[in-house]
């Protein structure tokens, strides 16, 4: 699994960097298949990318039609709540786009089971990606995940039950650190995609990105470390306040893509 750490001077740079590769990834595969298949992240960091994205400058270069959004998880909470996923993708960047609103694919963080919403949630995988539950998890072309300061990523949080989870594609996970169950793709589906683009930015993050990236294999603390795609990459975007401990310096990412 390759695995390449870029280093940002700081958070807009990276929001920047990750708007230009979700165009990037969405040409190659539709290019290579016809649709675009992507979870979103969620938590605070990635609406700058999402705002990026929806300036016409990136956003008429992204084939709407063709793409299919998902997201990596989803807070207790309904789509117009301040906390919800849905609605920062939503004012951020989905209401700013011509995409057919059948291929938008919310989380249900509202319903009272969570449970059978996680089920639902995962039929709603079965039919997008036309499979059947004998076939492997769903391949995203690309999953983006954001990363807390304990770690954590997505809802797969320290010490939670869905860390364990091998067979189950989606879960309503209890996360005792906030009082609250979330819904979430487990480990098997983030690790069968193309490729993953984890975002992290601030200093109050240098601690845990030190100890998933470089420190000894401990998941159930670290949970980020449980992401490793089994035939696919790893995008870690990273700001300078984040990389702060990092021994091994993340690299220039000039050289790699040339700025459109
Ligand atoms: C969520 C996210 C979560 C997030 C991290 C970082 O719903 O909260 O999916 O995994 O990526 O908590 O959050 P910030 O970007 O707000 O720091």
């Amino acid at each position: 699994m390759p695995r390449v750490i870029l280093g940002f001077d700081d958070a807009e740079a990276v929001s920047r960097f990750a708007a230009r590769e979700f165009v990037r990834r969405a040409h190659a595969a539709i290019e290579a298949a016809g649709s675009f298949r992507v979870a979103l992240a969620g938590g605070a960091t990635p609406r700058r990318t999402y705002e990026l994205l929806a300036d016409p400058s990136l956003s008429r270069q992204v084939d709407w039609e063709a793409t299919h959004i998902f997201f990596g998880d989803e807070r207790a909470v309904p789509p117009d709540h301040p906390d919800s996923n849905y609605r920062t993708a939503f004012e951020a960047l989905l209401s700013k786009v011509r995409i057919p609103e059948a291929q938008i694919h919310r989380m249900e963080g509202e319903r009272s089971d969570l449970d059978t919403a996680a089920t639902d949630y995962e039929a709603t995988l079965l039919e997008a990606f036309d499979l059947s539950v004998e076939s492997g998890p769903p391949r995203f072309d690309l999953v983006m995940l954001g990363m807390g300061d304990d770690g954590h990523t997505a809802s797969l949080f320290p010490g939670t039950r869905a860390l364990e989870e091998t067979r189950s594609w989606v879960v309503a996970n209890d996360v005792p650190q906030k009082a609250t169950r979330r819904l979430t793709l487990t480990a098997p589906v983030l690790n069968a995609a193309r490729c993953v683009m984890f975002t992290v930015e601030g200093a109050d993050k240098a601690a845990a990105l030190l100890a998933v990236l470089e420190g000894p294999r401990d998941p159930r603390t670290f949970p980020s470390q449980l992401i490793a795609p089994v035939d696919g990459e790893v995008l870690w975007l990273v700001d300078r306040g984040a990389a702060a401990r990092l021994a091994l310096k993340p690299e220039d990412p000039s050289h790699l893509r040339s700025p459109s």
